[in-house]
C-alpha cells in the first residue's frame, strides 16, 4: 500500500488528483466490469454503493485496488488513463475541438489556403481545418474514388432521393443552381427545411472549364459577430424571430417544412447555427413585427453579399470541397455554359459522423492497446 493512502477516506490521491473509491469501482476496467469488446459497462454500482478497498498499490504505471467483495475483485487503472479522466476539480474534455478561426476575405491574404492531396495529407490535418475554418479543400480525387473516400474517411453519404446529385446546367432544372443560363448563386446554406440534422456538405468537381463559376464561401459566424456588434437590435430580431424554411417536392410527393430563427444561439449567447437560404424561406411573421424584420434581414443579407466577407476561388477537376453547412454559406459567381462545362457532384454526410471519426482518432489510445 502506498504510504499516503488512507483506506478510511472516501477517495485516493493520484499525482495530485483525487478519485473517489465509488468512482473508481464504478469505472473499473476489468472485463468483469466492462465488456472488453464493446467497451460498455456491465457493473451495476447501485448494488454496491459503498465499495471498500482492501488493498491499494500505487506505482509509477498503475493504481491497483483489491476490493472487499465476494468473489474477490481486482481493478487495475493505468495512471495515464486516470489522469485523462480526472475530475478534480473539474472533468476535462476527452476530445478537443480546434479553436474556431473566424475569417473574412482579408484573412486569406495572410493565410493562403492549400489544397490537401487525399493520397498524402494526414487525415487529422484536413479534419482540424474543417473544424477551425468550417471548410477544407481536398484535391487529386478521381471520380471513382469520390464515394469510397467520403464513406471510408468520414461516414455514409446521406440518403436523399439522389445520394449524390449533379450540379450542372440541366433542362427542367429542379434547383436555381442548375438553370441552363448558369446564374449567380448567392451565399446560403442547405437543407434548412430539415432542421433535425447538422450536415457536412461536399462538392466534388468533375469538370470545370467554363468561364466564370467561381465558388464563393462566407463565414456566417464572422458575419454574425460583426452584425451583432454594429446592429445589436437587428441581431436580436434575427435571433428571436422564427421563419419558415420549406421545399415543395412534386417529383417525390413531399412537402418539407421547418421553422427556426436565422441566427441560433446557445444558452450562453454563442452562435451555434445559421439558417440562411433566400431561395427556400418565407418571411411569414406577425403583422407588428414584419417591417423591423425586413430591415434587419436586408442589412444581414448585404453582409452576406459583401465581397469583403467572401472567399472566392475556382474548383478544379478532382477537387472536393467539404463544408460545415450550419456555419459556412456557399454560392458561386455566374458562368457562361456556352464557354465550357461546369459539372459538380454534391451531397451530404451527417456532421455527427465527422465529429465521431475525429474523436475516435483522438481517444482510441484510451480504448485500444
Ligand atoms: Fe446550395
Amino acid at each position: 500500500m502506498n504510504s499516503t493512502t488512507n483506506l478510511n477516506e472516501s477517495f485516493i490521491k493520484v499525482r495530485g488528483k483525487r478519485f473517489h473509491y465509488i468512482w473508481l469501482r464504478d469505472n473499473c476496467l476489468n472485463p468483469k466490469s466492462r465488456n472488453p469488446d464493446t467497451f460498455q459497462r456491465i457493473y451495476d454500482y447501485t448494488e454496491n454503493p459503498q465499495p471498500k478497498p482492501l488493498y491499494v498499490e500505487l506505482n509509477e504505471e498503475e493504481l491497483i485496488i483489491d476490493w472487499d467483495e465476494k468473489p474477490s475483485h481486482r481493478s487495475i487503472y493505468p495512471i495515464s488513463w486516470l489522469l485523462k479522466y480526472a475530475y478534480d476539480p473539474e472533468p476535462k474534455q476527452i476530445c478537443n475541438e480546434p479553436k474556431l478561426v473566424l475569417w473574412d476575405r482579408f484573412w486569406f491574404d495572410k493565410h493562403p489556403i492549400e489544397r490537401h492531396d487525399i493520397h498524402s495529407c494526414p487525415q487529422l490535418l484536413w479534419m482540424d481545418e474543417l473544424c477551425a475554418l468550417g471548410f477544407t479543400l481536398l484535391s487529386n480525387m478521381s471520380i471513382e474514388e469520390m464515394e469510397s473516400f467520403l464513406t471510408k474517411s468520414i461516414g455514409p453519404i446521406n440518403a436523399t432521393f439522389e445520394i449524390v446529385s449533379d450540379v450542372k446546367p440541366t433542362p427542367d432544372a429542379k434547383d436555381l443552381g442548375n438553370l441552363m443560363i448558369g446564374p449567380e448563386v448567392l451565399p446560403h446554406n442547405a437543407h434548412n427545411y430539415k432542421l433535425s440534422k447538422f450536415l457536412m456538405l461536399f462538392f466534388y468537381c468533375v469538370e470545370h472549364n467554363a468561364k466564370g463559376g467561381e465558388s464563393i464561401l462566407v463565414d456566417s459566424f464572422r458575419v454574425c459577430e460583426d452584425f451583432r456588434q454594429k446592429y445589436p437590435e437587428y441581431f436580436k430580431i434575427l435571433s428571436e424571430t422564427p421563419i419558415v424554411f420549406h421545399k415543395f417536392d412534386p417529383q417525390n410527393n413531399y412537402y418539407f417544412s421547418d421553422t427556426a430563427p436565422i441566427i441560433q444561439l446557445d444558452t450562453q449567447g454563442n452562435i451555434y447555427r445559421i439558417c440562411f437560404n433566400e431561395k427556400n424561406c418565407e418571411r411569414t411573421i406577425p403583422f407588428e413585427k414584419i417591417e423591423s424584420f425586413y430591415e434587419a434581414y436586408s442589412i444581414f443579407y448585404h453582409y452576406m453579399k459583401n465581397p469583403a466577407y467572401q472567399y472566392r476561388f475556382r474548383l478544379n477537376d478532382g477537387d472536393c470541397l467539404l463544408i460545415h453547412n450550419v456555419r459556412v454559406m456557399h454560392g458561386r459567381t455566374a458562368f457562361d455554359p456556352r464557354s465550357g462545362i461546369r459539372h459538380l457532384k454534391a451531397g451530404f454526410v451527417d456532421w455527427d459522423y465527422f465529429t465521431a471519426r475525429r474523436n475516435f482518432y483522438q481517444s482510441k489510445h484510451l480504448y485500444l492497446s
